[in-house]
């Protein structure tokens, strides 16, 4: 078969039409809550491979939103003390928590090559994206 409706296929398909889409959208991945640990677990991405496939909650800007439940929008990443590098050429980053059934198990992470390119609207576009994500996985847990 041509398509593959697996959880992690679909997921891996929105990563690629949201980098491929978006100029400004240079990375695009999820991160998931790792089982029962205080850490994140890389998922399906878009992007160069990064090493930092397991983050503890609290560190850097995907492991803060972990904990914080909010968005946080880097406009420029070197302003940053707790912040995790994935490649040289990031210059900002975005982050929007997803939760399933009011839970925060995970995030949309995306970086951008460019300072300062996110707005209000990538955050509603994002927090839209993950609402149908939330439903996709739901449907898949059902
Ligand atoms: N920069 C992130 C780490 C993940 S990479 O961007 C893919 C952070 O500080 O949490």
């Amino acid at each position: 078969s041509t398509s593959d409706s697996s959880i992690e296929n679909r997921l891996q398909a929105v990563c690629e039409l949201l980098k491929t889409t978006v100029s400004h959208y240079d990375w695009v991945g999820f991160y998931f809550k790792n089982g029962n640990k205080e850490e994140l677990k890389l998922g399906p991405y878009s992007g160069a491979p990064t090493d930092h496939t397991i983050i503890p909650f609290g560190k850097g800007i995907c492991g803060q939103v972990a904990v914080s439940n909010q968005n946080f929008v880097v406009p420029d990443v070197s302003a940053q003390d707790n912040y995790i590098a994935c490649s040289l050429t990031v210059k900002s980053e975005i982050v929007v928590p997803l939760f399933l059934n009011g839970e925060n198990v995970g995030q949309i992470d995306i970086d951008s090559n460019t300072t300062d390119p996110f707005s209000e609207q990538d955050e509603r576009f994002l927090e839209f994206v993950n609402q149908n994500v939330a439903k996709i996985i739901d449907g898949y847990l059902e």
